[in-house]
């Protein structure tokens, strides 16, 4: 089979999507991206170039879905309206892109010609389990819309598996660490946003156990799947996590690294209690059995990164802008 050159990155615009294109333009691929931008268009500022084609778009529109897939070989499906709570605001909007808007596309690809469709499912379709090690033959038990629509999508993409059309699930942790459209409403990310700007961290409960995963290591798990052998991704599932941690253990080296790193004087850890202590913990065992596949950053990492763009102004008004709050950007733009 011949290699793939051209990878359609839908919501490539994205956190997971910002640090997953420049990483395959540098790698030599000629990339499309379909994406609302949401979140602004300056992500790709640092790497346009005649290898990267922007589509922008909403996944709904088959007519530009049709146009960004055509002559693709791989697609990279992110596109999403990401984070639980966001299904707050419009459970029908999420309903129309996180699962209606995804038969299509994966029909569409289909009949362009793609090869390989990955999907970024989440490791949140388990649910919370007091399982010690949730492996992917766990039952999804989704607690959300979010998680369930996720979930609803694996198999509809899992069907289409055949020699000529390899697919790909993976169930990432939650993802930290810099990019160029941060987020800040992910677990480590807001610790760090809240111990650099207050000084403080307060920590809702704290038992409650949590996977992260780099999103570095995310983007680079990617272009590794990008090159694996059909045979061994072919409609197969994985989880993809670094450590499981607790979330008073984020917090304590989330304050150790921001101490370190600033030199500053000791952040305080406020503990109050809470009545949500749902923990979970995935076990990624089996991209390492099958794959060879070993997160290369840890935690630490992800908040020096943090810290460093802190320190170098790529961070402004941190508490403040709404393009760091999934939520928040949504209820401005108020996206139909
Ligand atoms: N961030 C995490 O912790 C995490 C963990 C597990 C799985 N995932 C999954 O990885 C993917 C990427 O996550 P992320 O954190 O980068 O999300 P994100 O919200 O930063 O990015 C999603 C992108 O999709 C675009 N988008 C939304 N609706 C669209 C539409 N209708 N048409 C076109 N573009 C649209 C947005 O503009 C945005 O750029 C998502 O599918 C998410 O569910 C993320």
């Amino acid at each position: 089979m011949d290699s793939i050159q051209t990878v359609l990155v839908t919501g490539g615009a994205g956190y997971a999507g910002a640090v997953l294109v420049p990483k395959l333009l540098a790698a030599g691929y000629r990339v499309r991206v379909l994406d609302l931008y949401l979140y602004g268009k300056h992500v790709f500022d640092d790497c346009r170039s005649a290898m990267l084609e922007e589509f922008e778009g909403d996944l709904r529109d088959s007519a530009i879905v049709a146009r960004a897939v055509s002559g693709c070989d791989a697609v990279i499906h992110l596109a999403c309206i990401s984070n639980d709570p966001s299904f707050e605001l419009n459970p029908v909007l999420g309903r129309s892109i996180n699962l209606d808007a995804f038969p299509p596309l994966v029909k569409l690809s289909r009949e362009a010609g793609v090869r390989r469709f990955i999907f970024a499912s989440s490791s949140s379709v388990y649910g919370i389990s007091d399982s010690p090690d949730v492996t992917e033959d766990h039952p999804l038990r989704p607690l959300t819309d979010y998680s369930r629509f996720k979930a609803d999508c694996e198999p509809i993409l899992l069907e289409q598996q055949s020699p000529e059309f390899t697919t790909l699930v993976l169930r990432p942790a939650t993802l930290c660490g810099y990019s160029p459209r941060q987020r800040l409403d992910l677990t480590v990310n807001i610790l760090t946003n809240h111990a650099v700007c207050n000084r403080r961290i307060t920590v809702f409960g704290g038992s409650q156990l949590r996977p992260n995963f780099h999103v570095e290591d995310m983007a680079d798990l990617y272009l590794q799947v990008l090159k694996e052998p059909a045979e061994r991704i072919g409609g197969q599932v994985f989880n993809a996590g670094y450590e499981n941690h607790s979330v008073s253990a984020l917090a304590l080296i989330v304050k150790q690294v921001v101490e370190k790193e600033l030199e500053c004087g000791s952040i305080e850890i406020v503990t109050t209690p809470s009545d949500d202590l749902r923990s979970y913990h995935i076990s990624s065992a089996k991209i390492q059995r099958v794959l060879g596949y070993r997160p290369r950053r840890s935690i630490e990492d992800a908040v020096r990164g943090l810290v460093t763009a802190f320190r170098s102004g790529m961070l402004p008004d941190s508490m403040t802008r709404s393009t760091y709050f999934n939520i928040k950007r949504m209820q401005e733009v108020d996206l139909k």
